[in-house]
């Protein structure tokens, strides 16, 4: 008899640590989906696309690189960070120049990173970008 519920009391130690390892994974999938990093900004510089593609007046968001830009002017671009003050959110879509986060709703003017909806009050921090051979480059020494 007692030989049996040690058995049993190892079964059920094995379900609760199988349970503990699913928790994990569920958190590690839910922080990739939210798109949460610890630097918002990028750490060394990072090749964005065709300078081009970004129409004046326009803007441009880069998801995969978590940056958005907008092109104010001929020749004249600025660059922010695509993730949301809020919670850490890769904003999902553009219209016009305000970006929106998929998450709470947040709203960002990505002319100036200013936060216009909430619950995000503190704007997206800028990163310096600049066009080299027709290319955006966006990081550290742009
Ligand atoms: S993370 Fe963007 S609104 Fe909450």
């Amino acid at each position: 008899m007692s030989g049996q519920s040690a058995a049993r009391r190892t079964v059920l130690k094995g379900a609760a640590l199988a349970g503990v390892a699913g928790l994990g994974a569920a958190a590690c999938s839910t922080e990739s989906k939210l798109g949460h990093a610890k630097n918002p900004t990028p750490t060394e510089p990072v090749t964005l696309g065709a300078a081009d593609e970004i129409p004046v007046g326009g803007a441009k968001l880069y998801r995969e690189q978590r940056l958005v830009v907008c092109r104010p002017a001929e020749g004249e671009y600025k660059a922010f960070s695509a993730q949301c003050t809020h919670a850490g959110c890769v904003l999902d879509k553009l219209e016009g120049t305000e970006g929106n986060c998929p998450c709470h709703g947040s709203r960002f003017d990505v002319t100036t990173g200013k936060a216009l909806r909430g619950p995000a009050t503190v704007p997206l921090p800028e990163v310096p970008v600049t066009a080299k051979g027709g290319k955006l480059i966006a990081g550290p020494e742009a």
